[in-house]
This record gives C-alpha cells, sequence and structure tokens, in this order.
C-alpha cells in the first residue's frame, strides 16, 4: 500500500495499519476502505485491537463457514493430527490403531503425532481424508463421478491441476471452454479461464461462452423463465468450430467474485447436457461453493448436475489452506508420477482439517440449522432496497451467500456508495448502542469486504450465524445505510 488508511480512535489498529505499508507490497491485498485489523475472533465475531467487536460478514472470504475457532472442529483437527496431549480432543480415532494416545508422549521435547509433512510418503489421515470426501460426495445427489482426490494447497491451483488433466487425457484436445466474468483465481490457467477476451494475458486456449447475468440482476427475478436457446447457440457455434478440439467446459456454479450472479437451473444443466452429447470435461469449480454456501453440501446438488470433476477449496479446510479436485479416475489418472505433486498437497494438517470438517459439518447438522438465518438474512437484505442507492439482491435461496449492487445516487456512483456503505459498517455507531461516539468508534460494527466488481458488496457470514443474529446484524447494515443516506456521505 503507498498510504495506510488510519481511522480515529484506533490507535493499535493505525500502528498495524502504518506498519504493514512498509513491511508488504500492497499488490498482496485487495482494496478495502476500512482496512480492519482483527485481532480475535470467534464464531461469527471479530475483535479489533480497541475491543470493538464486529460481525463477520465474510467468513475469511468464505472459508471459515463453520466460523472462527469452533472448539468442536478444533478438537477433531488436533485429534486427527494426534494432539492427544492438548487439553482438547476425546473423540474416537477414524484412524485405525491410533486409539492409545499414551504413546503418543513423552519424546523429551517433542511428542508423537501425525507428521507436520509428509512428502513422498503415505499418511493414514490422508488415506481417511481421501475416503471420508469420497464417501461424502458420492452419497450427495449427482455426486456418482467422485472416484479420486487430487489434492492441492489453493483453489488456483486446484484448478490448474484439473485443467493439467483435461488437456493430458487427450493431447489432441486442446481447447478449454469457460463461462465469461467469472472467476478461478489468478495464476497459470486458472487465471487463463478468468474474465473475458478483453483482458490481459489470454490464452489462445480458451474460449469463453456467456453466463446468465441479465435475466438474473435481482433475486426478484429467481423464478422468471428462462430461455437456454440463445446459450446453446453459442456453444454449438463453438462446437462446429473447434469440434473434437474441446476437451472440457468449466464453470461456477454462481459467478462469485464476478459480482454474484446465480443462474437458473437450467443453464447449468444445458451447459452439462452440451459437455456429454460431445464428451466434454463439465468441470463445476466448487472453491467458493462447497460446504454449504447455495444450502447444500455442495452446489451440484442445489442446481441438479453431475459433474466429471468438482473443485473444491475455501471451506473445506475451514481455515487451513487446502484444496482439491475430486473427480472421475480415468481423467485425473491421465497425469503421470509428480506431475501435480508439490510441497503443500495432502499433507496431514490439510488431511486433518477436512476430516474434522466434514465430522463437524455432520455432527452439527449445519445445513439444516442455518435455513432460518438465512431467510432472515435475505429479508434483511432485501430491506436495503428501501435505499435509493441500492441497485439490486441476489443471492442463493436457503443459502448463505449474496451480493448487494449499488448504484449511482445524488452525484456519487455505485462503487462510491458500495464502498462508503462498507465503512459505515466497519465504524458502526448505532444509535442503540449507549457506547456509541460520534464516529460510531466504541460500538459493534460488521465486516464487509471491499466491493466486488466495484460495486456489489458480499454478504457470506458463517453457516453458524444464529437466526437471532442474522436479525440484528442486517438491522445493523440498514441503519448503516441510514446513516449514510442521512448525512448525505459517511462520516
Ligand atoms: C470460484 C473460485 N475458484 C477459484 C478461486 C481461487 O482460489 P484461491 O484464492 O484459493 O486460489 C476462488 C477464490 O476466490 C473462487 O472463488
Amino acid at each position: 500500500m503507498t498510504n495506510s488508511i488510519q481511522h480515529t480512535h484506533e490507535p493499535l489498529s493505525n500502528h498495524n495499519r502504518k506498519d504493514l505499508t512498509f513491511t508488504e507490497p500492497r499488490s498482496l491485498r485487495t482494496f478495502t476502505p476500512t482496512q480492519a485489523v482483527l485481532a480475535e475472533s470467534a464464531g461469527v465475531f471479530h475483535w479489533t485491537p480497541e475491543g470493538r467487536r464486529l460481525y463477520d460478514f465474510s467468513s475469511g472470504v468464505l472459508v471459515a463457514n463453520l466460523g472462527h475457532n469452533p472448539r468442536g472442529w478444533m478438537g477433531r483437527f488436533f485429534h486427527h493430527m494426534g494432539y492427544h496431549n492438548l487439553p482438547i480432543g476425546g473423540f474416537e480415532s477414524s484412524i485405525e490403531g491410533n486409539d492409545d494416545s499414551s504413546q503418543y508422549f513423552d519424546c523429551g521435547d517433542f511428542f508423537r503425532a501425525a507428521p507436520m509433512t509428509a512428502y513422498n510418503a503415505i499418511t493414514p489421515v490422508e488415506v481417511v481424508a481421501n475416503r471420508l470426501l469420497l464417501e461424502l460426495m458420492n452419497g450427495r445427489p449427482g455426486g456418482s463421478r467422485m472416484d479420486q482426490v487430487m489434492w492441492a494447497a489453493s483453489g488456483s491451483e486446484a484448478v490448474q491441476k484439473a485443467l493439467w488433466a483435461c488437456l493430458a487425457r487427450d493431447p489432441s484436445r486442446d481447447i478449454i471452454l469457460a463461462t465469461r466474468f467469472g472467476f478461478h483465481g489468478k495464476k497459470g490457467l486458472s487465471l487463463a479461464i478468468t474474465g473475458c477476451e478483453q483482458d490481459k494475458e489470454r490464452d489462445p486456449r480458451v474460449k469463453f461462452i456467456s453466463f446468465p447475468m441479465i435475466e438474473r440482476m435481482d433475486l426478484s427475478q429467481r423464478n422468471d423463465p428462462f430461455d437456454f436457446g440463445p446459450y446453446e447457440l453459442e456453444l454449438e457455434i463453438l462446437e462446429k468450430q473447434f469440434g473434437k478440439r474441446i476437451t472440457a467446459l468449466c464453470t461456477e456454479p454462481y459467478l462469485g467474485g464476478g459480482g454474484s450472479y446465480h443462474p437458473p437451473r437450467e443453464f447449468l444443466q444445458g451447459i452439462q447436457a452440451f459437455c456429454r452429447k460431445h464428451d466434454i470435461i463439465f468441470v463445476l469449480d466448487e472453491v467458493q461453493s462447497n460446504f454449504g454456501r447455495t444450502g447444500d453440501w455442495f452446489a451440484f446438488e442445489s442446481y441438479g448436475l453431475e459433474p466429471d470433476l468438482v473443485i473444491l477449496g475455501k471451506g473445506l479446510g475451514n481455515g487451513v489452506p487446502v484444496a482439491a479436485v475430486v473427480g472421475r479416475r480415468d481423467i485425473l489418472g491421465s497425469l503421470d508420477f509428480g506431475e501435480t505433486s508439490d510441497t503443500w498437497s495432502a499433507n496431514p494438517l490439510q488431511a486433518a482439517a477436512t476430516i474434522a470438517t466434514i465430522e463437524e459439518f455432520q455432527r452439527t447438522n449445519i445445513l439444516a440449522t442455518m435455513k432460518d438465518s438465512s431467510a432472515n438474512i435475505e429479508a434483511g437484505l432485501v430491506r436495503l432496497k428501501e435505499y435509493p442507492f441500492v441497485a439490486h439482491v441476489r443471492g442463493e435461496k436457503g443459502g448463505m451467500v449474496w451480493g448487494v449492487e449499488f448504484k449511482e445516487y445524488g452525484g456519487k456512483t455505485g462503487p462510491e456508495w458500495a464502498n462508503l456503505f462498507v465503512l459505515a459498517n466497519y465504524l458502526g455507531g448505532n444509535p442503540r448502542n449507549a457506547m456509541a461516539s460520534v464516529h460510531g468508534q466504541n460500538s459493534d460494527g460488521v465486516h464487509l469486504l471491499g466491493p466486488l466488481a466495484k460495486k456489489v458488496v458480499r454478504i457470506s457470514p458463517p453457516l453458524v450465524m444464529t437466526p437471532d443474529q442474522a436479525k440484528d446484524s442486517t438491522e445493523m447494515l440498514f441503519l448503516a445505510a441510514g446513516r449514510l443516506l442521512s448525512q448525505g456521505q459517511v462520516v
């Protein structure tokens, strides 16, 4: 960053902001008007170094689906790593032969547990993670093609590996189709299939097709009839042009980073049918949607799909960096020894985190209990449309991800309103709070990320938000928008 943002009444945060300006290049972070410094977190809350509490409406970036530092998840994570001598745990082991915790004690300064890394070796925890993940996905509607797991350390890396496998299946098939304005990452082939033809660094092997946006600008259009005809035509034109050279088609279930566009099922089902007809590998990038964001374990269930490859990430490890491609053995098996290996993929920490996430989702039944919170959040967001600078709300019905799009009003552009909204929520100033100062520095706030696609504010709290918290926090959004309107601008 060239200049650090400084907020009044935040000496500790400001110190951190200033220091970071010197120790990190600004390219490492995306723009945000708040530069929130998050010292501690629990569940759906963050605390700033000054002790101010913020509702987390980002979950990191759709990662901490089970909330921050959940005891149950952490206990399981530690347990699967074999950290039995730490004062949490007490779960039955899913790993044969690991039941006797006493064997892990007493190696001087070290204790016996799963290796912290195990390159070029196999760990039992990895074997269990594979089995659990495959059993889970096979058991979900549409998950029948999930044969193998190819681990990765980030979503973009998993996308890259998936596409390498598609290209390797038949070297004469070198064309990849992707949906326009998607986001799949910033590295290699993940960048190549991100965005559109006009972006820099295009890869000639990638051809883009349209994704429905106009038809689903607002959630009021959710049930409108949809005509797949024009999209089918685009696909058929590409098929005529490239024929058997097309190896794969990759799409997100909904455009996440592109501004939260949630398509009709017919669109995704239509492109899947096209893939089947022409023996094209259907790759669904669920890095963002997996583990509950669409209201089901996976978006392929919500949209009635049966992908050949599914890319997982973010919520898979609830905070531990882990991603994976899961899918057809014949495709993933088309690469040879070492072609997708690296230092971090399939390490025990990733495997333990994955097992802990699956087990905690099952134990807490979170996908059922989140429904009321989802309904409350959506109702709260729709209310925001009472403000003249709020254009649209889009999102997943029964899920936990929405986008609020801002528009030009009173001499300010949509992007300006979006940034002011993020900032006003961070600063707080809720009049219900007796401690609220003029600038609201003592009151609760809501942590939102800097806008997507310039003018869309993403709403993606942890799935564990309670219905009351959902009401309370969306009321805070409403009041923050009201303060913007009454002040004509932000504080
Ligand atoms: C759909 C989708 N795919 C891929 C990625 C890239 O993941 P990562 O940032 O872990 O590389 C993202 C990240 O936001 C994403 O939303």
